[in-house]
């Protein structure tokens, strides 16, 4: 992990209308590299010296949203639900980028993604990669929020390499939207998924929470009547990440080498109520227009 030791160069990145302090080392080439600060073109994620050159680059660049497919959008907000406070949430939209056709937005994607990802990754060999990129929808058009990878065929099963919320969007929901879009994706492959590991302090954080809620929602659906397969199948989480979770809320027994879930309804009320102040957004599965990559 050679990247790791590396001193961070950019500080500061202006993007769209945020500026944002960076996290970490990113090897952005020269002179980019060398530079306190970067501006970056929000819509095509091209990187310049000068907010100038970036107002010129904005002037002429013609993309208003990621390259790629529009996969996901969510229901615009209906009439008469002005008192609703669901439909004052943002309008957002999913694109599926491929690495091999959209190969300089993908990399600059990774470069921009290593700001705030302290292990290494991939920049530049991204044609085996997925991007799923999150945005904002508005009258300007698409602004990025975040992503995650997916390799195009993972032996390990995996279902997602890297995710990223950029920090001014941290902390409302979007983190967990994005790994719930994971799984969605997997169940419509048929298939069960886990997150390439090592994760992040804050990805391990993100998934814990996001599993623990799935897993107590599904066994409050069904009264507990279910074994640790049932639940793998209809969320396409991985049997030894429910098992861990079920182990961290102290839900599981073992009964004669076999784990046996362990609970009571009053018992999974009570974990709820310490997780139900936490924001979704949710996934509606009817908007979501994909087929799985061959
Ligand atoms: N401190 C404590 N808990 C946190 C947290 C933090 N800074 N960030 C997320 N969590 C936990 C919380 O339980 C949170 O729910 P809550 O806010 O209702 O308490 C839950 O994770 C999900 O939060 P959410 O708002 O959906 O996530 P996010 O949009 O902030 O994104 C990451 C989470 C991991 C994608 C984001 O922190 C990130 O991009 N980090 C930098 C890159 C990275 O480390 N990626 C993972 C690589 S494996
Ligand atoms: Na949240």
């Amino acid at each position: 992990h050679q990247e790791k030791t590396k001193v961070k160069n950019i500080q500061v990145i202006e993007l769209g209308k945020y500026e944002m302090d960076t996290w970490y080392y990113s090897p952005y080439p020269e002179p980019y590299a060398s530079l306190d600060k970067l501006y970056v073109c929000e819509f095509s994620l091209k990187y310049f010296k000068k907010k100038k050159t970036l107002l010129r680059h904005l002037a002429k660049c013609e993309l208003r949203h990621p390259p790629g497919d529009e996969i996901y959008r969510s229901p615009a907000p209906g009439p008469g639900e002005e008192g609703n406070p669901a439909a004052a949430d943002p309008q957002i939209a999913v694109f599926e980028v491929d690495g091999k056709k959209n190969k300089v937005y993908c990399q600059s994607l990774c470069l921009l993604s290593k700001l705030f990802l302290d292990h290494k990754t991939l920049y530049y060999d991204v044609d085996p990669f997925l991007f799923y990129i999150l945005c904002e929808r508005d009258a300007e058009g698409y602004h990025v929020v975040g992503y995650f990878s997916k390799e195009k065929n993972s032996v390990e099963g995996y279902n997602l390499a890297c995710i990223l919320t950029l920090p001014p969007y941290q902390r409302k929901g979007y983190g967990r939207f994005l790994i719930s879009f994971s799984y969605e994706l997997s169940r419509k492959e048929g298939k069960i998924g886990t997150p390439e590991r090592p994760l992040s302090d804050l990805g391990q954080v993100s998934y814990r929470s996001y599993w623990t809620r799935v897993v107590l929602d599904v066994l409050r659906e069904h009264k507990g009547n279910l074994s640790i397969k049932d639940i793998s199948e209809m969320t396409a989480i991985r049997t030894d990440d429910i098992v861990k979770t079920l182990e961290s809320l102290n839900l599981i027994k073992y009964w004669k080498g076999d784990h046996i879930i362990s609970v009571t309804p009053r018992i999974i009320e009570e974990h709820l109520k310490t997780v139900t102040t936490q924001k979704t957004i949710a996934i509606d599965a009817d908007k979501l227009h994909w087929t799985p990559f061959m």
